[in-house]
């Protein structure tokens, strides 16, 4: 069955009101603005002092919806993207739904880490494609504050909290994707649900398994350089299978958005890949890392700043735990 394409009708962002600069930081851990800024590019970041990821989720919703004068009984699939749930059930996306008011809406939530939002466009698209589902919401939200263990130097300063927001529909225009998943490497990047031990627990009876050996704690547990390695190779690798199965050359592209986690590691995927850096989009100075959040966050600022005009080809690009990465190509 040959698929549609999708087009993106509005864009939406939300932050928590607070923020933290690097010096912040430097109160709470041995580092310095001069060290997080050339290691990392980022100057401030937003960090929840209480608000739950499904409400900033929610107002990134808000925001797509109204920009896009989209009526929540139209809306008839919700994607929720995030790896930093309120609740393990209900879902956050039935949380955001019960928000909006968007009565119409199946709703799940999808965890492909700070890939959610591409993995999460390709699934939309799948769903657009058969005529029971018309109109799509996916928002990516994240609280990275709630997992970030603020004694860690080396992870603490990366995070901040956002949601970004997108409303879309099926259309006949150029799609494609390049979605990879590589359980292998799941060690690099990984953070712990917090587990009950109960009175009826037999430890004798436990069965031995091949867990991962990462510290028992809900902390998020990252090797820093191994990731930096990945992520500098999965960007060029996605971008260019995708221009591929699209049929295009990657310098047709006019503008790629990069899951926002380093300057350094796009600069470095830029180089990889053959591109100049005015063509990626970065906003990470003022957000930090903010998982899956990041891209549709960057995607609303680029379309607000009027960065993509209609027929324009871009591509936006993810990558992180799991390990997974991914890829779309699609025309504005
Ligand atoms: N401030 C000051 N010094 C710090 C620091 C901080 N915030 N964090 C780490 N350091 C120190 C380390 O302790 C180490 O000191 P030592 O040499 O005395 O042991 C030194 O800086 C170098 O540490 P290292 O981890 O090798 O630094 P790096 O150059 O690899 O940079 C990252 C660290 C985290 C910035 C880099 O590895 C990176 O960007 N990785 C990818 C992370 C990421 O993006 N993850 C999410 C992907 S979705």
């Amino acid at each position: 069955m040959a698929l549609n394409g999708i087009e993106i009708i509005s864009t939406g962002s939300a932050v928590p009101v607070q923020t933290a600069t690097n010096d912040d930081f430097a109160k709470i851990v041995d580092t310095s603005d001069e060290w997080i800024t050339t290691r990392t590019g980022m100057k401030v970041r937003h960090i929840s002092s209480g608000e739950p990821t499904w409400y900033i989720g929610a107002n990134a919703a808000k925001n797509a919806m109204e920009k896009g004068n989209v009526n929540p009984e139209d809306i008839d699939l919700i994607i929720c993207t995030t790896v930093t749930p309120d609740f393990q059930t209900p879902s956050t996306a039935c949380m955001i739904q019960r928000e909006i008011g968007a009565k119409n809406a199946i709703c799940f939530d999808m965890n492909a880490a700070c890939t959610g939002f591409v993995f999460a466009l390709d699934a939309a698209r799948r769903y657009l494609s058969f005529p029971d589902i018309n109109t799509a919401l996916i928002v990516s939200a994240e609280v990275l504050s709630k997992m970030v263990d603020y004694t860690d130097r080396a992870s603490c300063v990366l995070f901040g909290d956002a949601a970004g927001a997108c409303v879309l529909r099926s259309a006949d225009k150029l799609y494609s994707s390049s979605l990879s998943s590589d359980g292998t490497g799941a060690k690099l990047l990984c953070t712990r649900y917090p587990f009950n031990p109960n009175p009826l627990q037999d430890k004798e009876k436990m069965p031995e398994f091949d867990d991962l050996d990462t510290p028992h704690d809900n902390y998020l547990h990252m090797a820093g350089r191994e990731v930096y390695k990945f992520a500098t190779k999965a960007l060029p690798f996605e971008v260019t299978r995708a221009c591929e199965r699209a049929g295009i050359k990657v310098d047709e592209l006019s503008l790629i958005i990069p899951h926002q986690a380093n300057v350094r590691i796009v600069e470095t995927a830029a180089k990889n890949l053959g591109v100049s850096m005015d063509i990626m989009y970065m906003n990470l100075e003022k957000y930090g890392n903010t998982s899956s959040a990041s891209i549709p966050v960057a995607l609303d600022e680029a379309v607000s700043e009027g960065r993509i005009k209609k027929g324009d080809k871009i591509a936006l690009v993810g990558f992180g735990g799991g390990l997974t990465s991914g890829a779309a190509v699609i025309e504005w």
